[in-house]
């Protein structure tokens, strides 16, 4: 391409994406004055290419107005976990118990059902026998998202007192834990992960970086969803033989197959017709079982924050923006779309400014 048409291709993907955040803040104040139980996500909202000229000036007061004045709605997220418990049991889908499958069994892949693999020995040592969640009911929760929005948020003390404390992708939180805490129940780690950012184990320095940040996990629930897609047996397997040659205390879950079709029904039937959910939506659709109150932190698809600065992609790393590429098998804005309704009607507390320390008294 031209150097040229890619700064034009450039200019015009930013501007979209502007876009966008000015339509999801005045979504937010939409959803704010009306309660709908429906999450219909306006159809017009990605395309409307006329901005309102005064939503400019709102971006500031909209962040205080969501702290200062904001209260979970219990009888919705009741209704809301019901709701759920319809498509998913959460406590049981979490997880393919050891009892219900065999050492050499024959897997298809959840996306790709023409391919398939087997459940190896390690895996199905690796297994839980039981559902791997303690304790059925917690107070609070954090569902920790990646974007870089969390970098200087000061979120880390915050985030550390919830009762169960949920991470996306074994992100790093050694060198970050001011900003996004330390505390974790439940890591989620996508096979890839191994290779991006354990070098696929093949050195003894990845290996050891590997255990040790597994280590730091104790004997919180490392969450695979191994037979989602195919390509990443071989990863799964490096990555369990080493939690199994070091007996780690870590608690191996992989998500049962029919995890991802329910959990898109339910979607589904709330008008969210979402091809892939992403980790984070995975996460609060299991979560809304165990948890009364969920606050999500580092969910923000966007390369600005609400003042115009630039966001990174993921908090620790130099990936770059995807989101709205139609390459991405993930569809954020209309998920962001999605919990900023829910966030507006009470269902569940989106942070994405930083966080303050809580008054003494
Ligand atoms: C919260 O909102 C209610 C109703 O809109 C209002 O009466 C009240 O003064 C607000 N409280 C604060 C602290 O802003
Ligand atoms: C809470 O949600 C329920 C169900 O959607 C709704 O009927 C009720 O009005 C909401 N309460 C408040 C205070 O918004």
């Amino acid at each position: 391409m031209p150097p040229g048409s890619r700064a034009l291709l450039f200019a015009l993907v930013t501007l979209l994406v502007v876009l966008l955040i000015v339509d999801d803040l005045t979504q937010v104040e939409n959803a704010q004055t009306a309660v709908h139980t429906e999450l219909t996500p306006d159809p017009s909202s990605g395309t409307r290419l006329t901005p309102d000229p005064s939503s400019g000036t709102h971006l500031n007061s909209h962040q205080s107005r969501d702290t200062g004045n904001w209260t979970f709605n219990h009888t919705l997220a009741n209704l809301i976990r019901k709701d759920i418990l319809r498509f998913l049991d959460p406590v049981r889908d979490l997880s393919i118990l050891r009892g219900a499958v065999s050492p050499g069994d024959t897997v298809h892949y959840v996306l790709d059902r023409h391919s398939s693999t087997h459940i190896s020995d390690t895996l199905y040592r690796l297994l839980p026998s039981a559902p791997p969640l303690r304790r059925l009911h917690h107070h609070s929760c954090a569902i920790v998202g990646n974007s870089g929005i969390l970098l200087d948020s000061r979120c880390g003390p915050e985030i550390d007192r919830h009762d169960f404390v949920i991470r996306c992708n074994l992100a790093p939180v050694e060198e970050f834990s001011a900003d996004v805490g330390s505390r974790t129940d439940l890591v989620t780690m996508n096979p890839s992960v191994v290779q991006r950012a354990f070098g696929d184990l093949q050195t003894e320095e990845w290996r050891r970086r590997f255990t040790h940040r597994l280590k730091a996990l104790g004997d919180g629930v490392l969450w695979v969803p191994a037979f989602m897609a195919k390509g990443g047996e071989e990863r799964v397997e490096w990555a369990l033989q080493l939690i199994q040659e070091q007996g780690l205390e870590v608690r191996t879950a992989v998500p049962s197959l029919r995890l991802l079709h329910a959990v898109r029904g339910y979607w589904l039937t709330k008008h969210v017709p979402i091809k892939r959910p992403s980790t984070g939506l995975f996460m609060y659709t299991l979560a809304t079982r165990f948890c009364s109150q969920l606050h999500l932190y580092g969910f923000w698809p966007f390369p600005r924050d609400p003042r115009g600065a630039p966001v990174k992609y993921h908090y620790y790393d130099r990936l770059t923006y995807q989101y709205t590429s139609s390459s991405s098998p993930h569809t954020m804005p209309l998920e962001y779309r999605t919990l900023r309704t829910l966030h507006g009607q009470g269902a569940l507390r989106l942070h994405t400014g930083p966080c303050e320390e809580p008054p003494t008294h």
